[in-house]
């Protein structure tokens, strides 16, 4: 029997010096890959203060310490999805997002928010949503008005006039274009600029065309390399990281040579460019899960036939060369799309990865320790180590043995608030 002291739910940041004790039977120590016993987390006002296993010697605990004892469960960071879109929705594929007004799309994204946090993803980077949309949810997560997962906004998706992350759905008459196109060296590094000054705190660039748009292929580049270059070189300048969406093989390793930190999709990398990435130290993102969904259900959701034909030609692909980017040992990082399959369901991306190659405890890295470094943020999220934030996801049993079980998770504590 599992004794669980419910800590009460409060909208607000933790009250000063309050003390949270968390306690079970094992933890996953990502780093090593290691399971160990009877651990111990402290947490105070949020952050760890102590971590403790088996025989490691019990901290000073204040006498009013909060108890979160989780029993027989195993204990793991809060992991980290680096490519979803809070205010996407699948259910409205095609035109038929078009019935609704704008704000419809933050209001229902506040929902995603928690469903995400509740499904043990307690950090997200958010690459691309209208209207700085993204960075409104993360202000009221931070303020307390709304539950969900640390957000890493990007605000607007730079890229291509005409390009995947241009509006590609309306006629001229309809005079409609996202605000973040660029099409030379300069004019990206203007709009770098200006996604920061409104709130993001990395920037994503789209270097090729892609499945849910219209009149673009995902094989092919749209943006050259010295643009994708003018945008790293922007971005690091301002200390932000970078992340391209790059389909095509030749658009990832444009991305790669143009120093971009992080590249998403990856579809159809090639022996080069898997090379690349390894020699570059670039990151690699391959969605593998959510095509499953939308070959089911994507029709019944109103994505458009010509939409489902590019997801039918990238989807096996990507899986193999997600196959050979893992057996080459490339650094991979958790980045699901969600928002193209409901949110919510982000953990179940791990069993892909494993079916295809990767081992359980390189697919938990994915979305904890090296999540942790391409953001920059190893300081704060990614491992249950003293400083980092309180996160921790629970789970009834052994992860290496059944990664399955990260999609039901038994408990989830966010800055040692517990929110399942
Ligand atoms: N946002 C991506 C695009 O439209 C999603 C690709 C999904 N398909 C896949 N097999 N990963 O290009």
């Amino acid at each position: 029997m599992i004794a669980v002291v419910v800590v009460a739910m409060t909208t607000a940041a933790p009250a000063l010096a309050e003390t949270v004790v968390v306690t079970a039977r094992r933890m996953l120590d990502v780093e090593t890959g290691r399971l160990l016993d009877d651990p111990l987390v402290v947490i105070t006002d949020g952050r760890i203060a102590a971590v403790v296993t088996r025989n490691g010697g019990r901290p000073k605990i204040p006498a009013d310490a909060k108890r979160i004892d989780l029993g027989e469960a195993t204990i793991l960071p809060g992991l980290i999805d680096m490519h979803v879109h809070l205010t996407s929705n699948p259910k409205y594929g095609g035109y038929s997002g078009l019935q609704f007004t704008d704000s419809f799309w933050v209001a229902q994204g506040a929902g995603n928010a928690g469903r995400t946090l509740r499904a043990g993803f307690t950090t997200v980077r958010n690459v691309g949503s209208d209207n700085y949309a993204d960075v409104g949810l993360k202000q009221a997560v931070e303020e307390g008005w709304i539950e969900g997962p640390h957000i890493v906004p990007v605000a607007y998706a730079l890229g291509a006039t005409g390009g995947h992350c241009d509006e590609t759905f309306l006629p001229p008459s309809y005079d409609r274009k996202s605000p973040a196109m660029g099409d030379s060296p300069e004019e990206l590094r203007k709009r770098v600029r200006e996604q920061r000054k409104y709130g993001a705190e990395a920037i994503k660039v789209c270097a090729t065309g892609g499945v849910f748009s219209r009149n673009t292929a995902p094989g092919v580049q749209q943006l050259r390399e010295e643009e994708l270059r003018a945008v790293a070189e922007e971005a690091h300048f301002w200390k932000l990281k970078t992340a391209a969406h790059a389909h095509g093989a030749d658009g990832i390793k444009a991305a790669i040579r143009a120093g971009i930190d992080t590249i998403e999709h990856v579809s159809f990398i090639d022996a080069e460019g898997i090379a690349l990435a390894k020699q570059r130290g670039a990151w690699l993102g391959f969605d593998v899960y959510n095509t499953d969904y939308t070959l089911s259900e994507g029709a019944k959701n109103g994505v458009l036939p010509e939409n489902i034909a590019k997801e039918r030609a990238v989807g096996t692909l990507q899986r193999e060369n997600f196959r050979a980017a893992a057996k080459a040992g490339a650094g991979m990082i958790y980045s699901t799309d969600a928002g193209i399959y409901p949110h919510g369901d982000n953990a179940r991306q791990f069993a892909v990865m494993v079916r295809f190659g990767l081992s359980p405890i390189d697919a938990i890295r994915s979305a904890t320790t090296n999540a942790a470094r391409a953001l920059g943020r190893t300081g704060d999220v990614g491992a249950i180590r003293v400083g980092a934030y309180g996160d921790i996801v629970a789970v009834a049993g052994d992860p290496l043995a059944d990664v399955t079980l990260l999609e039901r998770p038994v408990a989830v504590i966010k800055g040692g608030e517990r929110v399942r």
